[in-house]
């Protein structure tokens, strides 16, 4: 399995069967993605709220490549009247993609349709707990704030092994918050995403991991760069 990031939020994870995921497609108007939305396939799209930043280049590579779209159950309206191929959840809910499981939980953020000309309801936010054929599990936090429920739902209830969360600050955690919510969940893996894409985000990663290592240091804090890869 390998977990490839994109810049910003986006993610590529391809499984170990092939399953190609994508979790917030923000490609075209990414000034650090490493590849353009054409060079994309994916058999499933994650979508963790509307704001352009995440819901990205989620359209144009399902309508090419017919990827199945998760996303809330507003915004899934939304793209089914579009004509795509979509399956709108909502919060503690899963549903099982081929040989993997998908859960909807909870996020502190809004999520407003703000990319699209036409007003539509967009919903609320949401973060994505993954289970994959072989029982490893990655939580994608999407935009959020920290919560008390990462400690009494997503470490006590789904225990993920690998934990992608915000911190660029501003619109989500920051650095501090990052680390205190990272040591609240004790995954194996931690990966910081949402900062580093803009000037209004900008942080230091490695100050991020000193603070973890401090908290908790069995969280191995894997930073990368726009293309690179994390494998097991
Ligand atoms: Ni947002
Ligand atoms: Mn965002």
């Amino acid at each position: 399995m390998i977990i490839k990031w994109l810049g910003h939020s986006a993610f590529q994870i391809i499984t170990n069967y092939n399953l190609k995921i994508l979790i917030d497609p923000f490609i075209s108007n990414n000034p650090t993605s490493p590849l353009t939305a054409e060079e994309l396939n994916a058999d499933l799209i994650l979508v963790t709220h509307g704001h352009q930043d995440h819901f990205g280049d989620t359209m144009e590579i399902a309508n090419r490549t017919g990827a199945l779209i998760i996303a809330n159950h507003e915004t899934s309206i939304f793209l089914s009247k579009q004509g795509l191929n979509t399956q709108g959840m909502n919060i503690g809910g899963s549903m099982d993609v081929q040989d993997i499981e998908v859960t909807m939980v909870n996020a502190n953020h809004s999520s407003g349709l703000d990319f699209m000309d036409e007003t539509a309801d967009g919903g609320i936010a949401c973060g994505y707990i993954l289970k994959l054929e072989n029982g490893r599990k990655i939580y994608h936090s999407g935009d959020t704030g920290i919560f008390g429920d990462m400690k009494m739902v997503i470490r006590d209830i789904y225990q993920p092994n690998i934990v992608l969360l915000p911190i660029g600050d501003l619109y989500t955690m920051g650095i501090e918050e990052a680390a205190i919510a990272a040591d609240w969940i004790s995954p194996e893996v931690l990966i910081p995403m949402h900062y580093n894409t803009f000037p209004l985000i900008e942080q230091n990663p490695l100050e991020f991991a000193e603070m973890v290592e401090s908290l908790n240091p069995n969280i191995n804090v894997v930073i990368m760069e726009p293309g690179e890869f994390y494998e097991e």
